[in-house]
């Protein structure tokens, strides 16, 4: 027996237990620490329509504030569904093939514990969003991932045909992408498509930067594609479409059956969201299609603003049409032996900026080493002092130029 008071031995959960900080958090710290301008977390500055405040406060005092349905407010699911018709053309049924949920993490969470088996086969394309790998690992899966090739991340369509093997169950999609900003093609997500219906695959189709696309780009949801309705789960965000990343409001659509165990797991994760809240983004899918329409020009602006000071300086950018995230290559300015990680943490504590290494996202091993990711949704001012604070260390004749001047 261990003595009175003894720390419990037995190992604890092997996945988490064992996790590293991530480099978000490291980067978030030193961020804090050193007063950088952080272009580091992907959060905007500015929030969301108003008018979603007020119904969010008022439905406080005007409802019943007790346990709401599992599956979420009527009033969300039907303008889930009707935002899926009008903005996408796929047809949801409200009562059946709708769920909130708390974020799309939560919804993510939900599907891997709801469709997978252990030992099951799931392709990723890498890099990808931190949260995927831990929760699919979870739930017993494994996880293949295909490396989306540089400068533009497009898709390796052999590559991706190769990973697919007698044990793949799904095929997870982000697009547009984090951390890259790169919208899916119409031929890659026609060859996806294909992919699932040969292979009779599931798609899991992380949406939650829909509106926020530029330059010409279309969001094309892979559900949209002919055959594809009933293998789809997509999932879509508060966050994302209104500015208010706090409120963990998200949604889900795809067929009854897929949707059925995601929903068993989803009620005992968190059995429900909060019901204000859920009210307001009602409204805000309904009622502010303006505001999310806007987001992808605002967008473009602020890329702009932030490329111009950027490739003055010599950052060489990778291409983007989505999503408020630039991926700079920063070779020229790595110093000898140096990856993104210390240039990324170089560049916080003497430059003054904070960005996020790419390294970070990859699974595969091997990942690139010279690429770093600036987030872009701030406020012109911050994306202006960035410029400043860039220009002051890296251009000529400062500290972290790669020539100084007094060497
Ligand atoms: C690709 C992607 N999916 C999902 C999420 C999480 O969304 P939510 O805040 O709604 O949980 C994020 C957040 O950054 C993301 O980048």
């Amino acid at each position: 027996m261990p003595p009175d008071g003894a720390a419990p031995a037995k190992p604890l959960n092997e996945l988490f237990s064992s996790l590293p900080t991530t480099i978000f958090e490291v980067m978030s710290k030193l961020a804090m620490e050193h007063q950088s301008v952080n272009l580091g977390q992907g959060f905007p500055d500015a929030e969301g329509p108003e008018s979603m405040k007020k119904i969010a406060s008022a439905a406080m005092y005007d409802f019943h504030n007790q346990y709401p349905s599992l599956l979420g407010v009527p009033e969300l699911r039907q303008a889930v569904a009707k935002h899926s018709e009008r903005e996408q053309g796929i047809p949801v049924d409200w009562a059946t093939e709708t769920l909130v949920t708390v974020g799309a993490t939560e919804g993510l969470a939900s599907a891997f514990l709801g469709l997978i088996n252990p030992g099951d086969e799931v392709i990723m394309f890498d890099p990808m969003y931190d949260s995927y790998t831990s929760m699919a690992k979870r739930s017993g899966a494994t996880i293949k991932p295909v490396r989306l090739r540089l400068p533009d991340f497009s898709v390796p369509l052999d590559e991706l045909a190769a990973a697919v093997g007698p044990a793949t169950k799904m095929i997870m999609i982000n697009t547009p992408h984090n951390p890259s900003g790169k919208v899916f093609t119409l031929p890659e997500l026609e060859a996806i498509a294909a992919l699932c219906i040969k292979h009779d695959l599931i798609a899991l189709c992380d949406e939650v930067y829909e509106h926020l696309v530029f330059r010409g780009a279309k969001h094309v949801s892979l559900r949209s594609l002919p055959g594809m309705e009933e293998r789809c789960v997509r999932l879509g965000s508060a966050g994302k479409t209104f500015s208010f990343t706090a409120w963990k409001v998200g949604w889900m659509s795809g067929p009854a059956r897929l949707l059925n165990p995601i929903i068993k797991a989803h009620q005992f994760l968190v059995f429900t969201v909060p019901s204000s809240l859920q009210r307001a983004v009602a409204h805000g899918l309904d009622s502010e299609a303006e505001f999310y329409h806007s987001l992808g020009p605002s967008l473009e602006a602020k890329r702009q603003l932030l490329e111009a000071q950027l490739e003055g300086l010599g950052f060489e950018l990778l291409p983007a049409h989505g999503a408020y995230f630039l991926v700079a290559d920063v070779s020229k300015f790595l110093r000898p032996g140096e990856d993104d990680v210390g240039f990324a943490k170089r560049l916080t504590v003497e430059g003054g900026v904070t960005t996020i290494p790419i390294s970070g996202f990859y699974v595969g091993p091997s990942p690139p080493t010279h690429l770093v990711r600036f987030c872009y949704c701030k406020e012109d001012a911050k994306l202006k002092a960035a410029g400043e604070r860039l220009r002051a260390y890296l251009g000529p004749g400062g500290k972290g130029c790669p020539e100084p001047a007094s060497a």
